[in-house]
């Protein structure tokens, strides 16, 4: 059955910890959706991890809409959710809507996630009553990179703390169904979590959260230009492409690939009279 908002405000009732994965493209949607995670994020990350961009500033809403759909298409069950990239939101209430409506529309979200807190409350509680599911995402907001000077754990003094509380309880008031916890000091997530009755959903927040993501390739360990900390490497498919990347090379060079059964026959009558 195709998960929603109901599954994030059950999860929540009842304590069940809720998963996330970040996808970027069909196949791998497909993939991630078959373990019945909960959501999958078609994070602007793939700036990063997708295009090689130093950061997430230049993505675009047409790089969203394109990825977005691919995912969409490969995701039967999970709730797939699409970023919102840098400035498709931050200049007007009018922007904000319109672009969420043509990632609902053109991406086939089922709902969609923008950076920040009290400055993007007013924008959340339209995108919403415009009948758009919001995730919110507060803490480390990698929009903002230019402002932080860097990708730094968030909310670490008293003001710095009270600043982030005050943004998850704006972003809750605001409508937003769920909010992602960036980089946050693990007590510090777990107070949050106690304090909203949505989800917190933490990327190096800790455990007390309400349910996890992470970017699929860097669990994967598919991506190593920069690993932060709070990721785990739950395989090493990164060493096993280059391995089978590396025999293949070997193989089509040596002439051993491809064999008799890669290839397709043709009846020697037919052969014959070409030569
Ligand atoms: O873009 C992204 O992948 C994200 C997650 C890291 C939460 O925003």
């Amino acid at each position: 059955m195709k998960k929603s908002v109901t599954t994030f405000a059950t999860g929540k009732a009842k304590g069940e910890k809720l998963t996330m994965l970040t996808a970027y493209d069909y196949s791998t949607a497909k993939l991630i959706d078959s373990t019945g995670i909960d959501a999958i994020l078609v994070g602007d990350s793939l700036g990063n991890v997708m295009l090689g961009y130093e950061d997430t500033i230049s993505v675009t809403m047409e790089d969203m809409i394109h990825h977005g759909a691919a995912v969409a298409r490969g995701a039967e069950n999970a709730m797939v959710i699409i970023d919102m990239p840098f400035m498709s939101y931050q200049t007007s209430i009018y922007d904000a809507v319109v672009n969420a409506g043509r990632l609902m529309k053109e991406g086939r979200a089922n709902g969609v996630k923008l950076e920040g807190g009290t400055e993007v409350a007013g924008a959340i509680k339209v995108i919403v009553n415009a009948g758009i599911p919001v995730m919110a995402h507060i803490g480390l907001t990698p929009q903002s990179i230019n402002s932080f000077g860097g990708y730094k754990v968030q909310g670490k003094d008293e003001a710095a703390a009270a600043k982030l509380i005050e943004d998850a309880l704006a972003v809750q008031e605001a409508g937003a169904f769920a909010v992602v916890l960036e980089c946050v000091p693990e007590k510090l997530a777990t107070l949050v979590t106690e304090k909203l009755y949505i989800p917190t959903i933490g990327i190096g927040a800790g455990a007390g959260c309400d349910g996890q993501i992470l970017v699929y390739a860097d669990m994967m360990g598919m991506f190593s230009d920069y690993v932060p900390k709070f990721v785990k490497k739950f395989a090493n498919v990164g060493d096993a492409m280059r391995q089978a990347c590396t025999a293949y090379v070997e193989e089509v060079k040596q002439g051993s690939y491809p064999a008799k059964e890669h290839t397709y026959a043709i009846d020697d009558q037919v052969i014959e009279k070409l030569y």
